[in-house]
């Protein structure tokens, strides 16, 4: 198999929420491959972000993929809410149950690409059912909720093996990692075998005239 390109994609929860339309231009100018798109219920995830009618104000305001990351439970009832807010690529968790095949049917059949969340605990055999109805696999690095948390080491063997599930495949299956990103761990993470990579506080901690130069960090 060839090598993929990484792909670097912002998640907007570490960015200033009350101008959030410019802060999607001003990452996408400095060179996101995609905007990262958390959404947070409160239920699945001990936090509440936003839902589909942000990202949907949002989706003028650049032609980037918009790569939804659902962390809600039941998943199935909103699918349609988000890609009708314009989201490219949905990734829900394993854990969000109880269907995990359905619910990627679901998304597939409403144009989406479809991608599967595990979380740190949760074991690499559940992707191996499931990788033909897959376009990405998201191996989160901390436990889903919040952005700003330390990067979990034991997730890049999850990484390596579930790299070798794709390749086994012959596809081209995107493998996302999420949580704690930074250039160092974004080295590490490549090395196991990701190539896409989303960083919250990593590209917007330090302002937006220095977004451009954080991407540029973190593909090595
Ligand atoms: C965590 C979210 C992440 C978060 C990452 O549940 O899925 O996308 O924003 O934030 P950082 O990069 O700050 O760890
Ligand atoms: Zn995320």
């Amino acid at each position: 198999m060839s090598t993929p390109s990484i792909k670097i994609a912002p998640s907007i929860l570490a960015a200033d929420f009350s101008d959030l339309g410019a802060e999607v231009r001003a990452v996408a100018d400095a060179g996101a491959d995609h905007i990262h798109l958390d959404v947070m219920d409160g239920h699945f995830v001990p936090n509440i972000s936003f839902g589909a009618s942000v990202i949907k104000s949002l989706r003028h305001c650049t032609d980037k993929v918009f790569d939804v990351h659902l962390m809600i439970a039941p998943v199935d009832p909103f699918i349609g809410a988000f890609v009708d807010a314009g989201a490219n690529i949905i990734t829900s968790h394993w854990e969000a149950g109880p269907h995990a095949h359905r619910t990627l049917q679901v998304v597939r059949a409403s144009g989406c690409k479809a991608g599967l969340a595990l979380n740190p605990g949760t074991p690499v055999e559940c992707v191996e059912p499931l990788i033909d109805s897959l376009d990405l696999v998201l191996v989160m690095t901390v436990n889903p909720g919040f952005g700003g948390q330390t990067f979990i080491d034991s997730t890049l063997r999850k990484i390596a093996r579930v790299r070798e599930m794709i390749d086994r495949t012959g596809r081209e299956i995107d493998l996302e990692v999420d949580g704690g990103i930074t250039p160092k761990t974004a080295a590490q993470c490549i090395a196991a075998g990701a190539n896409v990579l989303v960083a919250g506080t990593a590209v917007f901690a330090g302002g937006r005239s220095r977004y451009a130069e954080e991407i540029a960090a973190l593909r090595g």
